[in-house]
């Protein structure tokens, strides 16, 4: 029986590059999407199945814990198992700390990082039970190097690599892998927000010459997740072109 993967914030920019090289690799992806776009989610689902792939949708808040509950429970009942988890759902609430208001740190805290705990823990027994897993946490190159106007998502995507290499020690002999990869800048609607001269300075700077493509961070991911990455946890993998080495 071919292995599930649910990939959170799968309907849109990276999750759902991650979910179509998930599918074309022969995993039953379930893609999670937050409750309020369920119409953007069912056309991703439909333009999904035209390409000649399947996946079913699990809504759930990702900065909800008993949202995540539900959704684990549901996954369970239906598919007997997650076997595969990347935590991709992610938002920016930019602003320099002088204006960034308490609810724009809450929400990214919340969604970026917070997740984690929220969709991880009712999965993990499972997991543990079968005696395999692979969790993949999308973090960010801002988190690595820090970027300015983000204190919230710098703070929380570096907090994502803190929690992968602990959960990974408290998951390995289980057969539970947990890695994280770092994007650098990629062609999503995330990135063309930011204003356009910074951005086109940012894009001069990519020592490869051009910004990442969803797809870029989708072969990672496909790396991080195949039986044979069996030795590979509490690392992190940087997507980025060359901007920051370290
Ligand atoms: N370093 C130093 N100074 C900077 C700076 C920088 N990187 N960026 C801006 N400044 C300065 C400005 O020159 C300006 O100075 P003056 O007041 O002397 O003119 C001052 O800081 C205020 O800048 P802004 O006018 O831009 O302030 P603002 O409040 O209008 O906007 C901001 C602030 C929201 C942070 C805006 O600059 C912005 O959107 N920056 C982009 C942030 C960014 O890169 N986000 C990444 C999104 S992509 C992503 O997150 C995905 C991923 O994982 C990679």
């Amino acid at each position: 029986m071919s292995k599930v993967a649910l990939v959170t914030g799968g309907t849109s920019g990276l999750g759902a590059a991650i979910c179509s090289q998930l599918a074309a690799d022969g995993y039953q992806v379930v893609a999670n999407y937050l409750p309020d776009l369920k119409a953007q989610a069912l056309d991703w689902q439909q333009a999904f199945s035209q390409l000649g792939y399947t996946c079913a949708l699990a809504p759930a808040d990702v900065s909800s814990e008993t949202d995540c509950q539900r959704m684990a429970q549901i996954l369970i009942e239906q598919f007997g198992r997650v076997d595969v988890l990347v935590n991709n759902a992610g938002i920016t609430r930019d602003a320099t700390i002088k204006k960034m208001t308490s609810e724009q740190w809450q929400a990214v805290i919340n969604t970026n990082l917070s997740s984690l705990f929220n969709v991880c823990k009712p999965l993990i027994e499972s997991m543990q039970q079968h005696r395999f897993g692979r969790i993949v946490n999308i973090s960010s190159v801002n988190a690595q190097r820090g970027q300015f106007g983000q204190t919230n998502y710098s703070a929380a995507k570096a907090g994502v690599h803190g929690f992968t290499k602990a959960l990974a020690q408290e998951t390995a002999r289980y057969g539970i892998t947990v890695n994280t990869v770092s994007p650098g800048f990629i062609n999503t609607s995330m990135v063309a927000a930011i204003p356009d001269d910074l951005r086109n300075e940012i894009i001069n700077s990519i020592p490869v010459g051009r910004v990442g493509e969803p797809e870029d961070i989708a072969r990672a991911v496909r790396f991080l997740v195949d039986d044979n990455a069996s030795y590979i946890t509490g690392t992190e993998l940087s997507v980025n072109g060359g901007i920051f080495m370290h």
